[in-house]
């Protein structure tokens, strides 16, 4: 987490000058240091959606979004994707390395250990209502965690190493367990011999008259769509993981509320969105016109859903592997499904359309991946969790980083006050 200085930027307020030393990073992204902005002449920044805000030093992702670029550690999402499994992923975002094949292994057989859940928390499953949406089952189990297991509730327990591995290990159970809870089937219990991707779908589409309903592309799909989804910086449940963190609360609180930051639908819930759009464009005769101009209508709150992004103003490179991935799964199935057209029309005619070019409006990551889940047999709900469970090692790893940091304090940014000015309480009989 070390930035280089390279120069000084000068504010100049009234006839004072304030004098901030620049920053540059390991990839040439500058930041002007203003902390000592409020001090020294009584200005705060006014920056909503932090847009323009550097919240910390981070070693662990790049984006260029300009050129399409995402690397975790420095290696290119693509090349990971290609060239290792997503627990190799998971290990070198918390880790800062690559496994070699012994730690590997010691790392899959820690996840294998530690894929269960306390039998009582499945009791929790069973009070929930049917219609329950699986993130809020998450969100709460997650922050479940800490009183079942509280000494991996304290952050500053020795094995660390052994605390995220749970966590990664249990909330694949806890999300394959609220699948099976919702459509009223007996829960899977993990099994030691199958590797991480292959567990989960065996707990999500096993049954006691089915086994294995699966294949190899879907675990190779599964592998992929876990990878890239699994960091993107500073988004907003990365945030919120690392501001609860800030206030020194535990890992298991801190994601718990990371899962429900990314359930908002323009974050991660995006991509139940999607195929929601995808439906309604499909059930209305696949009129793709009609939504393209809807989204472009500055009076209708509606926007295309998998589309632009805070960062990339070019095509977003999961969306690119996501795409690819979506095709090979649907020809495994041999299954025509009309919602890949309506998809690849709908991209096509925004990718040519002005109000789009000019906006720098690509599809995301969003886009592609709800159709290969939906494909892969994941109801449309169950998503955003796929999504959570492949960020997980991401928020584990930001929030790591961020106990180490010396930099680090309380989140806690400063408003400017629009409300009324002082004024007394008038009692209430003479309120009008
Ligand atoms: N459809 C139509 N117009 C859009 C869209 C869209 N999907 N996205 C942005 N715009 C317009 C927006 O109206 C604005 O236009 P104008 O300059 O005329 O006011 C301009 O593009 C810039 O948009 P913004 O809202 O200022 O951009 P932002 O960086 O604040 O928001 C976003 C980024 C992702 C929330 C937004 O693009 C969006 O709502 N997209 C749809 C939801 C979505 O797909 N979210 C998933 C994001 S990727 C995965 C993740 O983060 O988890």
């Amino acid at each position: 987490m070390k930035m280089n200085k390279i120069g000084n930027a000068e504010i100049h307020v009234d006839d004072q000058t304030l004098v901030c030393p620049v920053y540059e990073g390991t990839e040439g992204e500058r930041a002007v240091d203003i902390r000592k902005l409020r001090k020294e002449t009584g200005l705060i920044t006014y920056d909503p959606g932090f847009v323009n805000t550097g919240s910390c030093a981070s070693d662990i992702t790049f984006i260029d979004g300009e050129k399409g670029i995402l690397r975790y550690r420095g290696y290119d999402v693509a090349d990971l994707a290609e060239n290792c499994e997503f627990i190799e992923v998971a290990y070198l975002l918390i880790n800062g390395s690559l496994p070699t094949v012994a730690q590997k292994a010691r790392y899959s057989s820690l996840l294998n250990k530690h894929s269960m859940i306390h039998e009582d928390m499945r009791e929790f499953f069973i009070h929930y209502p049917d219609r329950s949406h699986p993130m809020a089952i998450l969100s709460a189990m997650a922050v479940s965690l800490s009183s079942f297991y509280p000494e991996m509730g304290e952050n500053h327990t020795e094995d660390v190493d052994m605390k995220v591995t749970r966590l990664i290990s249990k909330l694949r159970t806890i999300a394959a367990f609220s699948y099976k809870k919702s459509i009223g089937d007996p829960a899977v219990y993990p099994r030691h011999g199958l590797k991480y991707c292959e567990n989960f779908l065996n707990m999500m589409f096993s049954s006691p008259v089915n086994k294995n309903p699966y294949n190899a592309v879907m675990i190779e799909a599964l592998n992929k769509l876990l990878i890239i989804h699994a960091d993107h910086e500073q988004n907003c449940s990365a945030s919120v993981v690392r501001g609860v963190g800030s206030a020194g609360a535990n890992l298991y609180a801190s994601i718990s509320a990371g899962i429900c930051a990314l359930w908002g639908p323009l974050h991660g819930g995006a991509n139940q969105q999607v195929i929601e759009m995808l439906e309604a464009i499909h059930r209305d005769g696949g009129d793709v016109d009609k939504v393209i101009e809807k989204a472009k209508n500055k009076r209708s709150p509606f926007r295309l859903m998998g589309f632009g992004h805070r960062v990339y103003k070019s095509y977003d490179p999961r969306a690119k592997i996501a795409k690819a991935l979506c095709e090979k799964v649907i020809a495994s199935t041999e299954k025509i499904d009309p919602l890949l057209d309506i998809a690849q029309e709908l991209e096509a005619k925004a990718l040519a359309d002005p109000y789009f070019i000019e906006r720098g409006l690509y599809p995301n990551v969003d886009f592609y991946t709800g159709l290969t889940y939906r494909e892969m047999g994941i109801p449309t709900d169950m998503f955003t969790v796929m999504f959570a469970i492949g960020r997980l090692p991401g928020w584990i790893a930001q929030w790591m980083e961020m106990q180490k940091d010396h930099d680090s304090r309380i989140a806690r940014p400063r408003q400017v006050y629009t409300g009324p000015n002082a004024r007394k309480v008038v009692p209430i009989e003479k309120r009008k």
